[in-house]
């Protein structure tokens, strides 16, 4: 069952070229983020570009339960009247995230330092994920979480009334954990220190000094040292919200194995954090170019070229670069799936705590379709059949996974015979225009009766 509606298989056939331009949605961590920033402010942010998909719709209504005055002005125009930090309100319902773990993990580090109790749930996939990661570092703030067993949704959070500062280091590379810290430490006195290991996506850091928050990053032997000065006054701000590098990753991917194929996916936010894939397919001999490299609103942007490319090779992917693709690994699976040789993906214990676990529902997927995948607890391999020659052909479990469904979607376009999936419908929650973007450049997918 998907989390906002009935099941929707889903079917896609091998097709002809894939060409033309694919304007793919607004990037949806910086959506996350710019409604949850803009709450946390006195005046109205402004948003264009904003992704309407499920996720952030989610947290828009969480952000109007805590008191913001969140508006649609229609074509991805959004405002926001927040509250400041420290101001939200108490909610008198329970705020369901859907299937959104960015939603959830920053809303809760939000909300931490104010003097106010909170509810969470969320859907099946949501409510088997593990919170503790946010709610440990929280409680140095004197936030108390009482959950299900094994630190699950539903939980409710009681936000500390007199916060003290933190520092932490993340013990798993995680955007969601350091945001949340981060959030938290804006209602406390003096400074919070998050230090990451290895780099994850610095949206947040980057937003909250747009929004007028003291934030210095520091590289040091301990890996990344990021300070915040609690309690500032944040100011509201104008966003343009970039194209989502993960949304454009679908298109990439699919034009790259199907014969033929040219697209362009433009404006694209190439921040360094986010786009591994890129230069992983690059160096698997992709024909991956970007055309004009620019920088929009702090984020380094450019309009991505991807044409069938035939040669591709299978590679060692560096287990450094993960947390800079942790979401891409479905897709490129199925990319490495039409190269030469075996992709190897190191380092990517993470996947199997996603909306779904990636490693193990990929894996079955691809083998159901006639592909080789090996697998331990924290790497997993796909040994590549070569351009024309991935037998596809059944139907598989999307898992309440968006990008397991777009990806199988994906694989589908260049296999022998059509990939199904169960449920089409979580893609709703990241990518609401895929089936007819993806069929406006030339692919096959329908919706099938269950
Ligand atoms: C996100 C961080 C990543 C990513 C998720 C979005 C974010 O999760 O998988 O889709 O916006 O901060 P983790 O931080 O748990 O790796």
């Amino acid at each position: 069952m998907s989390a906002h509606g009935d099941p929707i298989p889903m079917m896609s056939r091998p097709c002809g070229p894939l060409r033309g331009e694919a304007r793919v949605p607004g990037d949806k961590s910086i959506s996350h983020r710019s409604l949850i920033l803009g709450a946390l402010c006195v005046g109205e942010t402004r948003i264009t570009g904003l992704l309407e998909g499920q996720d952030v719709l989610d947290t828009a209504k969480a952000m109007r339960a805590f008191g913001a005055e969140v508006t649609d002005h229609g074509d991805g125009e959004w405002s926001v009247h927040g509250v400041g930090v420290g101001g939200f309100a108490e909610p008198d319902q329970v705020i369901d995230c859907g299937n959104s773990g960015t939603g959830v993990r920053l809303i809760m580090g939000a909300m931490a330092t104010s003097p106010i109790a909170a509810t969470f749930t969320g859907d099946a996939s949501l409510n088997g994920r593990p919170m503790g990661r946010v709610t440990d570092p929280l409680a140095l703030f004197g936030t108390r979480a009482v959950g299900r067993q094994g630190g699950r949704l539903p939980m409710t959070l009681v936000g500390a009334a007199d916060p003290v500062p933190v520092r932490y280091a993340t013990p798993v590379p995680s955007a969601q954990v350091k945001s949340a810290v981060l959030l938290a430490g804006l209602n406390a006195p003096g400074q919070t220190v998050v230090i990451e290991r290895e780099a994850t996506r610095d949206h947040t850091e980057r937003m909250l000094v747009g929004f007028g928050a003291e934030v210095t990053v520091e590289e040091t032997e301990e890996g990344r040292v990021i300070t915040l000065t609690g309690q500032p006054e944040l100011q509201p701000q104008e966003i343009v919200v970039p194209c989502d590098p993960s949304s454009a990753a679908f298109p990439v991917c699919a034009a790259l194995i199907v014969e033929g194929s040219d697209v362009v996916v433009p404006n694209i936010g190439l921040n360094p954090t986010r786009a591994g894939l890129f230069t992983t397919l690059r160096d698997m001999g992709a024909d991956l170019t970007y055309e004009n490299e620019r920088e929009e609103g702090g984020e380094p942007v450019a309009d991505l070229r991807a044409r069938f490319s035939p040669d591709l090779k299978g590679i060692v992917v560096p287990a450094d670069r993960a947390a800079s693709m942790i979401d891409e690994y479905p897709v490129l699976s199925v990319v490495a799936a039409f190269a030469e040789g075996v992709t190897e993906m190191p380092g990517v214990k993470e996947l199997r705590v996603k909306e779904s676990d990636r490693i193990d529902a990929m894996a079955k997927g691809l083998r159901a379709a006639g592909v080789t995948v090996d697998e331990g607890e924290d790497w997993w391999s796909v040994t590549g059949l070569g351009h024309g020659r991935v037998p596809g052909g059944v139907t598989v479990e999307s898992r309440l996974d968006h990008r397991i469904a777009m990806a199988f979607m994906v694989l589908g376009m260049a296999s022998g015979k059509p990939m199904s999936v169960d449920d089409g419908s979580p893609i709703a929650t990241s990518f609401p225009i895929f089936e007819p973007l993806m069929t406006s450049l030339g692919a096959d997918i329908v919706k099938v009766k269950p």
